[in-house]
C-alpha cells in the first residue's frame, strides 16, 4: 500500500471542502490578554483573542497563577505516577473534596481531561449495567457520542432538547431496563442551555439515570459556579455531572461528581482513570484556587454578563444572524464553509482579530459559523471596534463570493 497517498488523499479531501485546520500559534502573555502575539505572513503582531474558552480569564488570574507556581516549586513538576501507583496527592483529594462540595455531592473524580471523563464513564457504565440503554441527545459532544458508541450499549438519539421525543423514547422501554439519559447543559456549538429540570424529572419518572455535562457551564453558572443545575435550583438532582477545570476555570483537567458508590465504581473500574499518569500537582493546585475563588467571588461573572449583553446588542443592531440563545457564547452564523474561513482570515489579517471558523465536522455542513466568546478581560471600547470591523469584514467578502 501506498500509505503516504493514503494520508495525503484524506488530507486533500479537508482542504477541498475548506475544512483543513490551520493552527495559529500564539504568543501569550499573561498581562496582556486578551491580547497575544503572532507572527504570520502579514508580519509580527499583536492580536486579540475572541474565541477563547477561558471564559473567566480565570487562566490569568493572580491566584491561580501563584498556586500553580507555588505548587511546582514545592512538589515537582509531575505526578510520577498513575492514581493508583503512586500518583496521587493530597492536593487530588483536595481538589475531588473541592468538586464534590461545590456540586453538592458525596464524591468526585479527577481526569487528565473532561473529554476523558465523559468517555470512561459512558463506556464504562455502557458495558456493566445490564442490558443499559442510552437516551442520547442529538448535539452531544463528541466525548459522550464516543463513551456511548464503544459501549456497544444499545442507544437512542432524541431531537435536542425535546422533552416529547425524549418521554415517548422513555416510555417505549420497559421500566425495568437500566437506562442512562446524557445531555448537556450548554451546547458550546449553538450557545443554548438545555431545559435541566425538566429532563431530571422525566428520567426520574421512567427511573433513568441521568448524566449531565456542564463543561460549559462550571465556574460561570449558579451563585457559587456549580453551573446550570445550580442556576435553576436542582444541583443535586442530575446522578453524575461532569465539569471541565480547563474552560471557566482556566486550567486542565476533567472531573465527575456523584454519590458515593458511583463515582467509586468509575474509580475501581474505568480503563481512563486507572491507565494514565495523574493531573500534575501544580494543576490540581491552580484549578483548586480557581475552584474556591469562583465560589465566593461574583466579578468575574458579572464582569462577563455586562459585556456578552453589550455585545449580543451591537451585533443584533447591526443584524447579523445570531441564534436566539442567551448563554455567555455567541454564535454568528455565516452557513458557508469558504465564506466563514474567508471572514476569518480577513478578520485576523486587517484587523487582528482571532476567531477560527467553525466548520464541519464541528459544526453540520451549512451552519459554519464564528463563535464568539468574551473574558472580562475584554472592554466596551474593544466590543465596538469588534463589531465595526466584522460589519467590514462581512460586506466586503460576502460582495466577493457572489
Ligand atoms: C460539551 C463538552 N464536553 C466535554 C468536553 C471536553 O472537555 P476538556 O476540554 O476538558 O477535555 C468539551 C470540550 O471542548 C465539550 O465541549
Amino acid at each position: 500500500m501506498d500509505y503516504r497517498n493514503f494520508f495525503n488523499e484524506a488530507l486533500d479531501g479537508l482542504k477541498r471542502k475548506n475544512n483543513y485546520r490551520h493552527f495559529i500559534d500564539l504568543g501569550r502573555q499573561t498581562a496582556r490578554f486578551p491580547h497575544a502575539m503572532i507572527e504570520d505572513e502579514h508580519g509580527r503582531r499583536e492580536v486579540t483573542i475572541w474565541c477563547s474558552n477561558d471564559y473567566l480569564a480565570m487562566g490569568q488570574h493572580p491566584v491561580v497563577i501563584e498556586a500553580m507556581r507555588e505548587a511546582a516549586a514545592h512538589d515537582g513538576a509531575g505526578a510520577g505516577g498513575s492514581r493508583n501507583v503512586g500518583g496521587t496527592s493530597q492536593r487530588h483529594a483536595a481538589l475531588e473534596q473541592a468538586v464534590a462540595d461545590l456540586h453538592g455531592r458525596e464524591a468526585g473524580l479527577l481526569f487528565a481531561t473532561g473529554y476523558i471523563a465523559n468517555e470512561t464513564a459512558l463506556r464504562l457504565l455502557g458495558d456493566r449495567l445490564p442490558d443499559c440503554i442510552f437516551f442520547s441527545d442529538e448535539l452531544n459532544h463528541a466525548s459522550l457520542i464516543h463513551g456511548i458508541r464503544t459501549s456497544k450499549a444499545e442507544k437512542q438519539v432524541f431531537k435536542h432538547s425535546d422533552l416529547t421525543d425524549l418521554e415517548n423514547q422513555l416510555a417505549s422501554v420497559p421500566l425495568e431496563r437500566p437506562k442512562i439519559v446524557v445531555f448537556e447543559s450548554i451546547y458550546s456549538m449553538d450557545g443554548d442551555i438545555a431545559p435541566v429540570r425538566e429532563i431530571c424529572e422525566l428520567a426520574a419518572k421512567y427511573h433513568a439515570l441521568t448524566f449531565l455535562d456542564e463543561v460549559h457551564a462550571v465556574g460561570i453558572y449558579g451563585m457559587t459556579g456549580a453551573g446550570i443545575a445550580e442556576r435553576d435550583g436542582v444541583k443535586t438532582r442530575p446522578t453524575i455531572i461532569a465539569g471541565t477545570l480547563g474552560k471557566g476555570y482556566g486550567v486542565a483537567g476533567g472531573y465527575l461528581v456523584g454519590s458515593i458508590e458511583i463515582i467509586d465504581y468509575i474509580r475501581s473500574f474505568g480503563p481512563g482513570f486507572i491507565f494514565t499518569t495523574a493531573l500534575p500537582p501544580a494543576v490540581t493546585a491552580g484549578a483548586l484556587a480557581s475552584v474556591n475563588h469562583l465560589k465566593h467571588s461574583q466579578t468575574e461573572r458579572i464582569k462577563l454578563f455586562v459585556l456578552v449583553d453589550k455585545l449580543r446588542r451591537c451585533l443584533q443592531e447591526q443584524g447579523f444572524p445570531l441564534l436566539p440563545t442567551k448563554s455567555h457564547i455567541i454564535p454568528v452564523m455565516v452557513n458557508e464553509a469558504a465564506l466563514c474561513r474567508q471572514i476569518s482570515q480577513e478578520l485576523l489579517a486587517k484587523h487582528n482579530i482571532l476567531t477560527p471558523p467553525i466548520n464541519f465536522p464541528t459544526v453540520p455542513v451549512g451552519t459554519e459559523r464564528l463563535r464568539i466568546t468574551l473574558t472580562p478581560r475584554h472592554t466596551e471600547a474593544m466590543i465596538e471596534a469588534f463589531v465595526t470591523a466584522l460589519r467590514e469584514t462581512w460586506q466586503r467578502q460576502s460582495a466577493l463570493s457572489l
